[in-house]
């Protein structure tokens, strides 16, 4: 090929990478998703699991991903192209994690959809005067109305269309530098506020006093995989945005600082999740419907309630896009980078395709809701086992065993990640990415088949 290489975008500065790449990993994971599971598996002693996870194989894989980026300076498949050839098997993990943050967005957009429709609810006014039972019965009137929950995926993924069309400087890192420290303050005041009200002492409690009787087999595979989920590995997230860095880049010191970041985000999100539960006498392991049944009704009772209300939603709606964009922005560069499109053209027919392919799992709660084409399951919920049960655990096995065994072999001291080039991973953070992340990952897969007894 002889094309002149045009000047790659890149991040303005460091600070704004780590508020995009922190966007990405903060998300509905941290807001939605991580206060229920650590509530469904007793608090404490999850959180300490939890926190090994994120550190011996969360962080390193993260490194590694960051590390194939930054060397590659392409997208997801570019970079292993870039790096091992055009036949090579490893360009695989590349397809592989563009095609799952493709079909990740696509029932992402659906979720985050529903908390713009809440955001609209708190905004008018719609949650105030209403008993506790009409608040929940209003989540399963959204989720019945297929007009609807359509009409706020199009609008969030519009929203993602637009801010991705600007590029890395004017789009994601601008909009990165607006939405996280609007994020980090909202999610502040509301945690104020949460531990000021009756349940904050017990919260604290519940989240930091481990009682280890509680801890199942099954909560440690949450935890393993959920730490994979909140740090946005194995969809080549990490590798595209790193792909913007300079190669001097010192990842092991971004990479920690994203992941401490996002671990932050998880645990106050928490704790004002439970200090309002529990000053409503409430269990902490409600489930899914947590957020955005029980949590409005809880919001309400406190003064200022419909403001609390309204602010939650603006938050949960922030994480959303801060992370979609992320994944746009994958299948995006994909296709600039490797098929030669416009950023513009590009952009716009993604989106117009993960809209389409988010139409069954929008309509998997109304409509298609006995549409069960695979082993009893609705689309939005086989979409959602393919990705964060498989895809992105297994791209995120071969991307720590690709760095960890075959890479450095290749080129010893060159390439391996590092501060600078020279400079290679430290005996401790190889020898987990070698050893402990592939067998954390294995064991998750396992377990998936039904292969390890804890089932
Ligand atoms: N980490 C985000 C969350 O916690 C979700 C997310 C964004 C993601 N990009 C991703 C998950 C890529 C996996 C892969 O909500």
């Amino acid at each position: 090929m002889q094309k002149s290489p045009a000047p790659r975008a890149n991040w303005a500065t460091r600070f704004g990478f780590i508020l995009a790449a922190a966007g990405s990993a903060i998300g509905l994971g941290n807001i939605w998703k991580f206060p229920y599971i650590a509530g469904q598996h007793g608090g404490g002693a999850f959180v300490l699991v939890y926190l090994a996870c994120i550190t011996l194989v969360g962080i390193p894989i993260m490194m590694a991903e960051l590390a194939i980026g930054r060397q590659g300076q392409r997208d997801a498949v570019g970079s292993f192209v870039a790096l091992e050839g055009p036949g090579s098997p490893w360009c695989l993990v590349g397809w592989g994690s563009v095609i799952a943050a493709f079909i990740l967005l696509s029932f992402y957009a659906v979720v985050a959809g529903w908390s713009f429709d809440y955001l609209l609810k708190a905004a008018s006014g719609g949650l105030r005067n209403r008993s506790p039972g009409e608040i929940e019965a209003l989540f399963d009137q959204l989720v019945a109305s297929p007009g609807r929950v359509i009409f706020w995926q199009a609008l969030f993924l519009t929203a993602n269309v637009a801010i991705v069309l600007g590029g890395i400087r004017t789009g994601i890192e601008r909009w990165s530098k607006i939405l996280m420290p609007a994020l980090f303050a909202l999610l502040l005041l509301l945690f104020i506020q949460g531990m000021r009200s009756d349940g904050g002492g017990q919260a604290l409690a519940f989240l930091f006093r481990p009682d280890f009787s509680r801890l199942t087999p099954r909560a440690l595979l949450d935890a393993l995989g959920h730490a994979f989920f909140t740090l946005s590995l194995g969809a080549g997230v990490m590798i595209t945005y790193a792909s913007y860095l300079e190669p001097e880049a010192d990842i092991r010191a971004l990479s920690l600082r994203i992941a401490v970041l996002d671990t932050v985000v998880a645990l106050v999100a928490a704790l004002t999740i439970f200090s309002v539960a529990f000053s409503a006498n409430l269990e902490a392991g409600a489930g899914p419907g947590l957020v955005f049944k029980t949590l409005p009704i809880l919001l309400l009772r406190l003064p200022f309630g419909s403001l609390l209300a309204l602010l939650f939603f603006l938050l949960l709606a922030f994480a959303a896009l801060s992370s979609s964009i992320s994944m746009l922005e994958v299948v995006v560069a994909y296709l600039i980078d490797e098929k030669g499109w416009s950023r513009r053209l590009a952009t716009i027919l993604v989106g117009f395709a993960v809209f389409l392919l988010g139409l069954p799992s929008a309509l998997s709660f109304s409509l298609w809701q006995d549409v069960r084409p695979f082993f009893g399951h609705t689309f939005f919920e086989a979409f959602d086992a393919l990705v964060s049960s498989w895809l992105l655990p297994l791209a995120g096995l071969f991307v720590a065993l690709y760095v960890g065994w075959f890479w450095g072999s290749k080129r010893p001291n060159k390439t391996l990640p590092g501060g600078s080039l020279q400079g290679g991973l430290s005996a401790g953070w190889q020898l987990l990415l070698r050893f402990v992340a592939p067998a954390a990952v294995i064991l998750i897969l396992l377990n998936q088949l039904g292969l390890l007894p804890s089932g």
